[in-house]
């Protein structure tokens, strides 16, 4: 990281917002703004609730006499698709295409406001068949397809709990996942499609699901056209389900607090944490950040490049766009195939104004070179967003060059699963730094801060943490409060622990350097090292297990794992090949661990826990830094 930092440092040339970009801007004077939100963020808030359609309102906006469990719309009554689809029945907005999506093998689909609305409530009145309830919990596993979109609204519409696991996740992941919070319905599909390839789904969760005591149905969205084995009494296909079903239900008026959705990210530790999100502060967060920082307008084709299965799906494919009424798209399969403009090829066909992407995905095109971007105009393009990782500036210039043609300002939005919305983020009327995230959002209060809480002065690098909580922020880890106290309101004094570290320059501005704690960023996937290492030691050659992150040109960071062996057991190329496919097993694809090492040792405290940072240090070359703590 300290290499990241220097380069960082160095990166000095501001670019100013065009006049264009100004003009249009919905807000303009942003200090002004940002002065008065910080005066009252609860006003600001307050104000920012305005902007949606509630039930009933609130009596008190922010709640905190139980900290850290805050309380924000106290007494609200809303429900997030409201705002998403039914207060856009009847007005123009409900003709307009909500979802457009494109597959593997580049076949469109189109949903209007009215199509969505109708497959919701027909999906809504199906899970209402199946005898699901406020309060139920419905796992959800599917690939990039309009029905992820759909099946989470239908939950949200009647106020059961949504949990979409990442469908790049093993058996075994979607297992625990699936037990930790008590699913009692999956939705999935027989199939998924991914570079030309047919992946098989139904087979994987018929795998985790065996045995499992809560869950009583299966809904299959049908994909391909193969053979497809149910069984009896609790497997059913997604349109035998719904096609039955009347096209109108109505949508449960939730309290504010009512959670939303459970979705579980990777921690410390090697099991996930399920951040709880609930309808009221989770809607008024994402309508405001998406409106002031993607700087929406109502014709607008917006593009978010993630996946459902992770936080900035939920938040800003499916929730944020359908509340602001304009076209989202989707797509299946990956960037690059079946050639390396496909990102291109869709901007152009489909006249995308914004584009929403990750560092990872920018720097695995800039390897196949500017020759694709170039052959594209791409003259419906606007703006530019970044999120997952810092956007290094190499990235960040070859992205405002080739893609935005010098004219769109980029949005690096730094945020969390826990923090549900944008929370360090330019406005598009602000002057930019390749490779910052700019300032917090107008309302939102960070800092960085040493291991007691105290500010450290500007340019020296620190935690990254937040001192006022905000209404998208998460409410607790499922089950588990204290882990939910443990891990963001103990680390650093008096406020909200982030886990990453960052520095702030002389303007303010923030430079987020990655995270300080066990956590990798591979691709932008976060996943733990306690994770990865957990899966090794689970296999019968395995004695013990250190997981480090290493730099990554295109993916950010790349895992290594250190092995001791079992007494008798031999290192060998096949074993490493063996130790690799038995990680993707347990955890999935995205826990691809590109090196194993076997070794004798592993630096060690006296009480036995692994140093990892030890480890990473000697890895990279690097000064070992306080080693008193280690045994030996
Ligand atoms: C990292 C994704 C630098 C960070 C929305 C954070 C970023 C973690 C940025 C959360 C950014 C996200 N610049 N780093 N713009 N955005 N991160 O929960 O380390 O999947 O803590 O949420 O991604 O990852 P998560």
């Amino acid at each position: 990281m300290k290499g990241t930092t220097e380069v960082l440092l160095n990166e000095k040339k501001i670019y100013k917002p065009s006049d264009k970009v100004l003009k249009n801007a919905k807000i303009k004077q942003w200090r002004a703004v940002q002065k008065k939100a910080a005066k009252d963020p609860v006003r600001f808030w307050d104000e920012a609730a305005n902007d949606l359609d509630w039930y009933s309102y609130w009596g008190q906006t922010f709640d905190d006499s139980n900290a850290p469990f805050f309380k924000w719309y106290v007494g609200g009554k809303c429900n997030i698709v409201q705002n998403c689809l039914d207060r856009h029945m009847g007005t123009p907005v409900e003709n307009k295409t909500a979802i457009i999506w494109e597959s593997d093998a580049g076949k469109r689909r189109k949903l209007t406001y009215k199509q969505l609305n109708q497959a919701v409530c027909k999906m809504a009145n199906g899970l209402k068949f199946l005898k699901i309830k406020r309060g139920d919990r419905v796992a959800i596993y599917l690939q990039n397809i309009p029905e992820t979109a759909i099946a989470m609204l239908a939950c949200a519409k009647i106020g059961a709990v949504h949990s979409v696991v990442y469908a790049g996740f093993s058996a075994n992941a979607l297992r625990e996942r699936i037990d930790d919070q008590g699913a009692k319905i999956l939705i999935t599909s027989d199939v998924g499609h991914r570079r030309g390839k047919v992946i098989d789904m139904k087979s994987l969760t018929d795998k985790a699901i065996s045995g499992s005591p809560s869950i009583q149905n299966v809904i299959v969205v049908r994909q391909g056209t193969g053979p497809v084995t149910m069984k009896m009494n609790r497997d059913i296909y997604y349109d035998a389900l719904v096609d039955t079903q009347p096209s109108i239900c109505r949508t449960e008026q939730m309290d504010s607090e009512d959670p939303l959705f459970i979705l579980y990210t990777s921690g410390t530790t090697a099991k996930p944490k399920g951040v709880v999100h609930v309808h009221g502060g989770y809607m008024v967060g994402l309508n405001r950040t998406f409106q002031w920082v993607m700087d929406v307008r109502p014709d607008d084709v917006y593009w978010c490049t993630a996946d459902p299965g992770w936080i900035t799906g939920h938040s800003y494919i499916v929730y944020a766009p359908l509340m602001a009424g304009i076209t989202t798209v989707m797509f299946e399969g990956v960037p690059d195939f079946p050639r390396p403009d496909r990102i291109w090829k869709i901007i152009e066909k489909y006249k995308v104004n914004i584009l929403y992407t990750a560092p990872t995905l920018i720097r695995a095109l800039m390897c196949y070179g500017e020759k694709w971007p170039m052959k594209y105009k791409m003259k419906s393009l606007r703006l530019l967003g970044s999120v997952g990782e810092p956007i290094n500036p190499e990235a960040w210039r070859w992205y405002h060059k080739f893609v935005g043609k010098n004219k769109c300002p980029i949005m690096d939005t730094w945020w969390q699963t826990e923090t549900g919305m944008f929370m360090i983020s330019p406005l598009p009327s602000m002057p930019l730094k390749a490779g910052s995230a700019t300032l917090p959002f107008p309302g939102i209060k960070a800092e960085v801060v040493d291991k007691k809480g105290n500010k450290v002065p500007v340019g020296k690098g620190g935690y990254l943490a937040i001192k006022t909580p905000w209404p998208a922020m998460l409410r607790t880890i499922f089950k588990n409060p204290k882990r939910y106290i443990d891990t963001y309101w103990k680390e650093s004094p008096g406020y909200y622990h982030t886990g990453d570290m960052a520095h702030k320059d002389k303007d303010g501005y923030f430079w987020i350097q990655g995270r300080s704690d066990d956590v990798l960023s591979i691709a932008g996937h976060r996943i733990g090292n306690a994770e990865i290492e957990s899966a090794l030691v689970s296999h019968k050659s395995v004695a013990e297990a250190g997981v480090i992150g290493k730099p990554h040109p295109v993916k950010g960071e790349s895992a290594k794992a250190f092995v001791i062996l079992r007494r008798g057991v031999k290192g060998t190329d096949i074993l490493i090949k063996t130790l690799k496919k038995h990680i993707r097993t347990k955890l999935g694809p995205i826990a691809v661990t590109d090196e194993i090492e076997f070794v004798e040792k592993l630096p060690k405290t006296r009480s036995g826990k692994i140093m990892r940072r030890v480890i990473k240090a000697a890895e990279l070359g690097q000064d070992l830094g306080d080693t008193s703590a280690l045994a030996d």
